[in-house]
C-alpha cells in the first residue's frame, strides 16, 4: 500500500526521499512522486509504475543546500494509477502527500469547486491541498489554516504538506494511517514505517491518532486539537534486517500476525456506504458473465477452491476450479460467457500465466487476482484486483491466502448483489467488516498452540479434515504443514475418510478436525467419532468444546462461517509454524521450495 517519506535538512534531499521510497517498495504501489521545496520554489516529479521510472525522471534534478521534501508511493484507491493521480498533489502554491482515505472528499470537493478551486486529479487527496489554501486565504495564517484543514477532513490519513511561502517547513497530520518523525542533528525525517528511517536516525516519535503539527529546521510542534503535546521518542531498530522482521522470529510469523492489518488494506476503498466497489473493473466488465473459472497453483488454488463455495452459495453463479498445470494440457470447453480468473500471489507463476494465455486464446474475458502489480499475470489479464498483502517473504504463503480469499469474497458480492437479495448482501458486508478483528492473533492462543505442538512431531502422518468451505482450509492446513515441517500431511473432505483413508487410522495418525459451529457441525462430529473409535490422535479446532479429543483449540463462537474460517486459518498457520520450529527447520526458506515458480 501507499508509503510516505519526508525530509528537512541540508543533506541530499533527493537521495533521502528516493532511498526511503525504496525501503517502502515492498508494500506495493503503482506510481510514485516527490516534491522538493528550495529557495521559495517547489519542484515536483511523478511517474507511473516502478520507482526506477521516478529515479529516471529526477536524474537531472540536483537540489543542493537546505531543503524540505515530501515523497510518496501510491496504491490506487480513488482514481486509476495515472501520473495525474500520483502524489504529490498541488494547489496554487502548496503540495501534499497522503496515505489513507478522505471519506468526505466528495462534499469538500464540490464545495471547493464552487469556491473556485481547480481540481485536476480523481483522488480524494487533492481536496486537502485546496482546502488548506482556502483556509489560508481566510485565516492569513498558515498554521491556523492547516489546523482548520485537519478539523474539516474525515477518514483515515497520514499527511505531509509543504508550501512555497514557508521555507524549510513541513506540516503533518495523522489519523488511522501510520506516521513517524525521526530527528538527527540538523535534519528531520518523516516516514510511514520504520524502514526509511533506520540508519538515518536513532529514535523516532510515533505519532498518535488525531495529532497534527509542523516541523522546521529547529523544532517539531505537535498538537492534539488545539492543545500542544510532546511525545517521547522511542529507539529505532539498529539494522534493516531486524526492522523487517519487526521483532518476530521469522517472516512467516510476522506475516501471520500482520494479517489483521493487511486485510484492512485489501478492503481499503472497496466498501463504501455498505456497498462493494471494485473500481478497478472496467465499466461493463462483468456484463454477460454467466459462469466463472478460477485457476491457480499451490496456496492460491486453495483460495480459489474456498472462493468457489462462496461464489456458488452467495452469488449463485456457477463456478469451476482448476489447478493451472492440469488445465494447461486438458481440452476444456471454454465458452465466451465465462470469466476466467487467474489467482496468484507473485503474478509470475508459469503454469498460471500459461493457463491465462490459453483462456485468452479461447477469447474468454480474463481477470487477475494478484498481490504484485505490474507482474506478468496482471499485465496479461484484461483486468486485475490487487490483493494488497504487501511483500510476502515467507515461502509458506499466509497473508497472501487471507487477502486472496477476501478479494474473491468482495468479487462474489459485486457479482451476486442482485441474486443474493438485500438481507444477505448486508449480512455479508457486516461479516467482512468483522474480519480484521477476527484475524488478530491472541497471545494465549499462540502459546497454547506452541505447547501442544510437542505432541505432533513424530507420527506416520497428518490428516486435516473439514467439510464445505472448511475442506479447502483443510487442504491449506496440510500444505502449510508439509511445506515447512517436511511431515506427510493430507487435506481431506471429512465425509470421504471412510472411503479409504480411515484404514490408516491408529494412534500414530494425527487428525486435525476443523469443526465450525456455523456449518455442518453434527456431520463433522460423526466423522470425527469414527476416527476416535479407531484410536486416531485427534486435535479439534472449534468454538464448541469437544472433550473426546486429545487436544482442543478453541475459536470464538461466531455467526458467519467465513469469520470462523479466518480464525481457524490463523490456528493452522501457527500450528505448522510451531511444529517446524520444534523440528529445527528453516521456516522462511524450506528446502526444495521457491516463492515464485517461474518454470513449468
Ligand atoms: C509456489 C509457492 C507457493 C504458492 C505457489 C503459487 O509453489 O511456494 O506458496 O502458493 O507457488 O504461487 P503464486 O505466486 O502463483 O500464488
Amino acid at each position: 500500500m501507499c508509503g510516505i517519506v519526508g525530509y528537512i535538512g541540508g543533506g541530499n534531499v533527493k537521495k533521502v526521499l528516493l532511498d526511503g521510497l525504496k525501503e517502502l517498495e515492498y508494500r506495493g504501489y503503482d506510481s510514485a512522486g516527490l516534491a522538493v521545496l528550495q529557495g521559495g520554489r517547489i519542484s515536483s516529479f511523478k511517474a507511473v509504475g516502478k520507482l526506477v521510472n521516478l529515479v529516471n525522471k529526477t536524474a537531472s534534478f540536483e537540489p543542493n543546500g537546505f531543503a524540505a521534501g515530501i515523497a510518496h508511493t501510491r496504491w490506487a484507491t480513488h482514481g486509476k494509477p495515472t501520473e495525474i493521480n500520483a502524489h504529490p498533489h498541488q494547489g496554487e502554491h502548496s503540495f501534499v502527500v497522503h496515505n489513507g482515505i478522505i471519506e468526505n472528499y466528495a462534499a469538500l470537493k464540490d464545495d471547493l469547486i464552487k469556491k473556485g478551486a481547480r481540481f485536476i486529479s480523481q483522488t480524494d487527496t487533492e481536496a486537502i491541498v485546496h482546502l488548506y489554501e482556502f483556509f489560508l486565504r481566510k485565516e492569513k495564517d498558515a498554521k491556523a489554516a492547516f489546523g482548520r484543514t485537519v478539523e474539516a477532513i474525515e477518514g483515515a490519513y497520514a499527511i505531509l504538506l509543504i508550501d512555497e511561502n514557508l521555507p524549510n517547513m513541513i506540516f503533518f497530520a495523522k489519523k488511522g494511517s501510520p506516521l513517524q518523525i525521526g530527528r538527527a542533528q540538523d535534519a528531520t525525517f518523516f516516514a510511514s514505517s520504520d524502514a526509511p528511517l533506520i540508519g538515518l536516525c536513532e529514535e523516532a516519535i510515533y505519532l498518535n491518532d488525531g495529532c497534527w503539527g509542523w516541523a522546521n529546521e529547529e523544532e517539531n510542534r505537535i498538537f492534539e486539537g488545539a492543545v500542544a503535546v510532546e511525545y517521547a521518542p522511542k529507539p529505532l531498530p539498529a539494522t534493516q534486517n531486524s526492522a523487517q522482521k519487526e521483532g518476530f522470529r521469522f517472516f512467516m510469523e510476522k506475516e501471520i500476525y500482520e494479517q489483521t492489518r493487511v486485510i484492512g488494506d485489501t478492503l481499503m476503498g472497496r466498501i463504501e456506504n455498505d456497498a462493494v466497489l471494485l473500481d478497478e473493473l472496467p465499466e461493463g466488465f462483468l456484463e454477460g458473465v454467466e459462469t466463472l473459472r478460477l485457476c491457480a497453483c499451490g496456496t492460491s488454488y486453495h483460495a480459489a477452491l474456498a472462493a468457489s463455495y462462496i461464489f456458488e452459495r452467495t452469488a449463485k453463479i456457477e463456478t469451476r476450479c482448476e489447478i493451472a498445470s492440469e488445465f494447461r494440457y486438458r481440452d476444456p470447453v471454454l465458452k465466451s460467457n465465462e470469466l476466467f480468473i487467474a489467482i496468484s500471489q507473485s503474478g509470475e507463476t508459469a503454469d498460471t500465466l500459461e493457463a491465462l494465455k490459453k483462456a485468452k486464446l479461447a477469447r474468454q474475458k480474463t481477470l487477475a487476482v494478484c498481490n504484485v502489480d505490474n507482474s506478468s499475470i496482471v499485465r496479461e489479464a484484461d483486468a486485475a484486483i490487487l490483493t494488497r498483502a504487501g511483500i510476502e517473504k515467507g515461502v509458506a504463503s499466509t497473508k497472501a491466502f487471507a487477502t486472496q480469499v477476501m478479494a474473491l469474497w468482495l468479487l462474489a458480492l459485486r457479482i451476486g448483489k442482485a441474486a443474493m437479495g438485500a438481507d444477505v448482501y448486508k449480512r455479508e458486508i457486516n461479516a467482512i467488516r468483522r474480519v480484521p478483528a477476527a484475524l488478530a492473533v491472541r497471545s494465549e492462543r499462540h502459546e497454547q498452540i506452541r505447547r501442544l505442538s510437542r505432541r505432533y512431531l513424530h507420527g506416520h502422518g497428518f490428516f486435516f479434515i473439514g467439510r464445505d468451505l472448511f475442506y479447502p482450509l483443510a487442504l491449506e492446513g496440510a500444505l502449510k504443514l508439509k511445506e515447512i515441517s517436511y511431515l506427510h500431511a493430507e487435506g481431506y473432505p471429512a465425509g470421504e475418510m471412510k472411503h479409504g483413508p480411515i484404514a490408516l487410522a491408529d494412534d500414530k495418525l494425527f487428525t486435525i478436525a476443523l469443526m465450525p459451529g456455523t456449518m455442518l457441525y453434527d456431520k463433522m462430529r460423526s466423522n470425527v467419532e469414527e476416527l476416535i473409535a479407531r484410536d486416531s490422535t485427534l486435535l479439534v479446532i472449534s468454538p464448541r468444546r469437544f472433550d473426546a479429543a486429545d487436544d482442543f483449540l478453541p475459536i470464538d463462537e461466531r455467526d458467519h462461517p467465513l469469520i470462523e474460517f479466518y480464525e481457524m486459518m490463523i490456528a493452522i498457520q501457527l500450528l505448522a509454524l510451531e511444529i517446524a520450529v520444534r523440528l529445527g527447520n528453516d521456516v522462511d526458506m524450506p528446502r526444495n521450495l521457491a516463492k515464485s515458480v517461474t518454470v513449468e
